[in-house]
């Protein structure tokens, strides 16, 4: 049996800690990945509009029939949408691809501080909260300063930061950042994209517990309360991502694991200076 694990947020809805990352799976492939990953007992998708796959994983979702409700679906504002009217804008047209009248989840895609529209962005966001289009509503990318302005500006604290993180960007200041403000972090590309699946330290835990290596990750993500999306697109690789709840990692795996943060470890843009 799959165990169906949640996360609580501050606005006092939950969030299953395990989710389908969709980001580059084609719209024509994504109802499958979604409709498998549903088979699998994931509970949770997170897509975004820039993946140009919404009106894919809101077809995937229908077609298997599980009440909406059951499932917690993300999308995000992309950084061409930022701005109070076009962000309101952006989720409505959202909607409409998915086909849903609410998101479970919105997020600010990135902070963008070139453009300085993050925080007329966030209350955006609050609006479409009260409006009901979005239940809980966070954010993505978002460091210390750009959390701390839309909380200061708005009173609303974002209930998550999804930000990269994996066994070698461990972003343990960011993730400290986000809990002392009650804040739950979500790891994108978990898995490294991929590249720490070969990693021989992950490799020796894996053979150890009889696992695989990606199991063995997402399992640590599992550990540290982080919210997790491994993307897939394959049946066999989805299904293996979310059967992590029958076995432990011991102290010495823990261990081993965390060190293998390392400063450089970034694979994808850097918030304070990704221009696009
Ligand atoms: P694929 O879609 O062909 O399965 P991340 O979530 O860190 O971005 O990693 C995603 C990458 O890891 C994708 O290239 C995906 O490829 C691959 N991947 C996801 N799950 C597994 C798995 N269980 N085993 C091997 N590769 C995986």
């Amino acid at each position: 049996m799959t165990d169906h694990r949640t996360i609580s947020l501050n606005d006092d809805r939950v969030i299953p800690q395990i989710g389908l990352g969709v980001w580059q799976i084609p719209n024509n492939a994504v109802p499958t990945a979604v409709q498998v990953a549903l088979d699998a007992g994931y509970r949770h998708i997170d897509t975004a509009a820039a993946y140009e796959n919404e009106e894919g994983v809101g077809r995937g979702m229908r077609e298997l029939g599980i009440a909406r409700e059951e499932i917690f679906l993300t999308t995000k504002v992309w950084n061409d949408d930022q701005g109070y009217d076009e962000a309101l804008r952006a989720i409505d047209l959202s909607l409409k691809r998915l086909k849903v009248s609410f998101v479970d989840l919105c997020l600010i895609y990135w902070p963008s501080p070139g453009r300085d529209l993050y925080a007329d962005t966030w209350r955006a966001l609050v609006r479409a909260r009260e409006e009901g289009l979005a239940r809980s509503i966070g954010v993505s990318n978002f460091e210390v300063e750009h959390l701390d302005r839309i909380i200061g500006e708005t009173g609303v604290t974002p209930v998550l930061n999804q930000i990269e993180l994996h066994p070698r960007f461990q972003q343990r200041r960011l993730r400290q950042t986000n809990a002392q403000r009650g804040i739950k972090t979500e790891a994108w590309s978990p898995l490294g994209r991929g590249r720490l699946l070969t990693d021989p330290v992950i490799e020796r835990i894996a053979r150890k517990h009889e696992r695989t290596p990606a199991q063995i990750i997402i399992r640590w993500h599992i550990d540290s309360d982080v919210i997790v999306i491994p993307k897939s697109m394959n049946a066999n690789r989805i299904q293996e991502n979310f059967a992590v709840f029958d076995f432990a990692l011991e102290a010495e795996d823990i261990a081993a694991i965390g060190k293998l943060d390392d400063v450089d470890g970034r694979i994808g843009p850097n918030p304070m200076t990704a221009s696009f």
